[in-house]
């Protein structure tokens, strides 16, 4: 088969392309930047998705879309940067929905995007599904709402749509783990109120196995992508002294503190949102549709 990865540059899309190139298939994929491929099945095609422009040949002969395009919200969370989070997804999904609707005889037949349980609002008692309806919520449940609305737009073109609500993607390359192993290693772990929140993460294996498993069992509709045992902030500082072979010395901070600098700097809702996320996803509707985790634990991963 044929993929198109937006976004394949990127901690999920290089480690999905190799993935998918070990099982026989062939990888186009999109970057704002040129790129030279050293693999014959590997091409990259430059798109610039917020001027809507794309290499036209990107889209030829490709049987699967694969959506995991956005500028990062691991950073400061300005109006500019606000603004950039939301409108790269937007603007990702519009080219590529218009290059689909012009190609008149192009073969795709599913489209599956990223997207975040960042949609889910931040709850000490509810344990989330698919089916939750979100009325409250702060800046990421907005964001994760108009990104899948623009996803499910492919369906107009009679395209198969797969949504998945991806967790914390624990990955020693990049990602959160790497970014604590760095943080600690002054041997200090901060947590803040005893490191208590509930952390909904999934191995960035399993992660890409979900990608092809909605492939092969052509799953529709949206997924959560997280594994079926979540975590506490703690249990993830653990395991990066355990990654790196430091022990640590927790440091706890009472949340009334570390809320005030961004209370200062007007950025309350990244704190909420990003620092303190707390929330309980329910891994149940992919363990249904026949995916076994790897690493359905903490504990499995070494
Ligand atoms: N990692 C996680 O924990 C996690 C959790 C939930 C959801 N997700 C979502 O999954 C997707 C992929 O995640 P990732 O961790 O692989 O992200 P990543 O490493 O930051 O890669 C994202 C890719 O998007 C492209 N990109 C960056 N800014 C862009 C912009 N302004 N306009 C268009 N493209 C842009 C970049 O490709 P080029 O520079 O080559 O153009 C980059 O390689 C993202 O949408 C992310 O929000 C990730």
């Amino acid at each position: 088969m044929k993929f198109l990865i937006s976004g394949g540059t990127g901690l999920i899309g290089s480690k999905l392309t190799s993935h998918l190139i070990d099982n026989g298939h062939s990888v186009n994929i999109l970057s704002r930047k040129y790129r030279k491929s050293n693999n014959s099945r590997i091409e990259y095609f430059i798109w610039k998705p917020s001027e809507r422009v794309i290499d036209k040949s990107s889209i030829k002969g490709v049987d699967v879309v694969i959506n995991l395009a956005g500028s990062s919200v691991f950073s400061l969370w300005t109006k500019r940067n606000k603004k950039k989070i939301l409108n790269s997804r937007i603007d990702s999904l519009s080219t590529l929905y218009q290059i689909i609707k012009r190609e008149k005889n192009h073969n795709v037949s599913q489209v599956i995007s990223a997207s975040a349980i960042g949609i889910y609002p931040n709850s000490k008692t509810l344990k989330y599904d698919e089916s939750f309806q979100s009325k409250e919520g702060l800046f990421l449940t907005h964001v994760v709402r108009e990104w899948e609305k623009k996803v499910k737009e492919f369906n107009k073109l009679n395209i198969s749509v797969t949504t998945l609500r991806i967790g914390l993607v624990l990955s020693k390359d990049g990602g959160i783990l790497k970014k604590l192993i760095q943080i600690n290693k002054l041997r200090i772990s901060n947590v803040i109120d005893g490191g208590k929140q509930c952390q909904s993460w999934i191995h960035i294996d399993d992660l890409v196995n979900i990608f092809y498993h909605a492939v092969e069992n052509k799953l529709e509709g949206i997924y959560n992508a997280v594994s079926p045992n979540p975590s506490t902030f703690l249990k993830l500082q653990e395991l990066t002294s355990k990654l790196s072979h430091k022990s640590l010395l927790n440091f706890n901070i009472p949340k009334s503190l570390v809320i005030i600098p961004f209370k200062l700097i007007g950025i309350l809702d990244f704190y909420y949102d990003v620092i303190a996320s707390d929330k309980n996803v329910s891994a149940n509707k992919i363990v249904k549709s026949g995916y076994h985790f790897n690493y359905p634990s903490l504990e499995k991963i070494k």
